[in-house]
């Protein structure tokens, strides 16, 4: 393979042909193509694009670069269980993961939830999981296939051998400013959720200031590329569009997400929060032929909390004990009488990332106590000098790089918005 040949095409706003994409990626991923390559046609594909069948290639090579999970086997009481999984495109606020899938698990359906760590400025599932005491992300094969036939629910890392090639594509691409392109985000997600092995999957695919992709129009394209390869590779998918200019619920961070989630899982919570997990449950429960199920019900008879905590317990978490706390906290106070009009969502995540709830190399350890709670939701009303935001972090000297993110993050007027807000914007 000439590795030069393949740049130069995509340079000129040209097509690669199947063997040029396969021979690139199987080439990168095996050490014979250089990263300055890779990153040369990354950068071209990022600028010129890729037409359906491009996208096509590309993901198959990604998931022959490692194994495939089959669970085509899985059966409780003699019998057959089907799968389903949700994947969200990250946002801010995002604990969605958390009470989805107990939630669903607890009707018979089983749910293999490969998560990731928190990238930038949006959270990370396992991390915020990592706070409860004892819990642990990483579970062989065979461990997550004995926990999926007994309990149902399973959130854990994916293991090395799946789409290897997208663990080092996205380690190069996070580093050479080659993240945002639809055929490349599109084509990393669906390669390790086709891997994975899942029957159905129901994409949550977010839009605004707190997404990778600020206008809708640009989520729609995401999501149609998406639905495009599950379904060329025989996994039922769909999608929803859902709001992301401002945070999901009423905390961004690790522990404090997780407090939040048990609230939805206990029958209370956001509003925002309970909407849009019910609403993923609906689509994962109806793709797994269960259409008829409420999954309301299982909110409000324990029954989704119980498969919680059995999830929970299954992989060493200690789910009576307490969640960390603070060692500091922070108000920041309304500065005006009248409704909450904006609260930006990508500002909002910086300020817990900078708090300490991300990080700022791969590998560094995150606080499961830091982030932000916020005390009203857009269209509340607020009053001047009471508090608006709460800060929570264990190094106090990171406070006052949190509020400068936060400087223009907040809007106070003196009517409400004209409508009542749905975070789903389209299916
Ligand atoms: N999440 C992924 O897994 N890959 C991307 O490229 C972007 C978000």
């Amino acid at each position: 393979l000439d590795p030069v040949a393949p740049i130069l095409v995509k340079k000129d706003g040209g097509e690669l042909s199947d063997e040029q994409i396969r021979g690139m990626v199987a080439g990168f991923t095996a050490g014979e193509v250089a990263p300055e390559q890779m990153s040369s046609l990354l950068m071209a594909i990022v600028v010129r694009g890729m037409t359906r069948r491009e996208v096509a290639t590309w993901t198959a090579a990604m998931i022959d670069s490692g194994i495939r999970m089959d669970f085509a086997d899985l059966t409780r009481h003699g019998r057959r269980l089907r799968t389903a999984d949700k994947h969200s495109t990250g946002g801010v606020g995002d604990k969605i993961t958390l009470p989805l899938t107990p939630l669903v698990a607890s009707f018979g359906v089983a749910v293999p939830q490969l998560s990731g760590r928190g990238l930038g400025h949006t959270g990370g599932t396992l991390d915020k999981l990592e706070s409860i005491p004892g819990w642990r992300a990483d579970l062989s094969g065979a461990q997550m296939h004995r926990q999926l036939a007994q309990v149902g629910a399973v959130i854990c890392a994916a293991t090395a051998d799946l789409a290897p090639a997208d663990r080092k594509l996205y380690a190069l691409r996070d580093v050479t400013g080659t993240v945002a392109s639809v055929p490349l985000i599109a084509s990393s997600i669906m390669s390790k959720k086709i891997a994975e092995g899942t029957e159905s999957l129901v994409l949550d695919v977010k839009a605004g200031s707190g997404a990778f992709m600020k206008t809708v129009d640009d989520a729609r394209d995401l999501a149609e590329t998406m639905v495009a390869l599950g379904t060329d590779a025989g996994v039922r998918t769909t999608a929803l569009l859902t709001d992301m200019s401002t945070p999901l619920g009423r905390t961004a961070g690790n522990a404090i997400e997780v407090a939040e989630s048990l609230e939805v899982l206990a029958g209370g919570g956001p509003r925002d929060v309970v909407e849009l997990t019910l609403a993923l449950a609906r689509e994962m429960l109806d793709a797994a032929g269960r259409p008829d199920a409420d999954p309301a019900e299982h909110l409000s008879n324990g029954l989704a909390m119980d498969s919680w905590r059995a999830m929970i317990a299954a992989q060493g978490g200690d789910v009576d004990a307490a969640l960390p706390s603070p060692k500091h906290t922070h108000d920041v106070v309304a500065d005006a009488d009248g409704v909450l009009t904006s609260l930006d969502a990508l500002a909002v995540g910086q300020a817990a990332w900078l708090l300490g709830a991300g990080r700022t190399r791969p590998g560094e350890a995150v606080s499961a106590t830091a982030g932000v709670e916020w005390h009203a939701s857009v269209g509340d009303p607020v009053v001047r000098g009471r508090p608006l935001l709460t800060l929570h972090t264990d190094d106090e000297a990171r406070i006052a790089t949190a509020l400068a993110a936060l400087e223009s993050a907040v809007g106070i007027n003196g009517r409400a918005p004209a409508t009542a807000s749905s975070r789903v914007l389209g299916r």
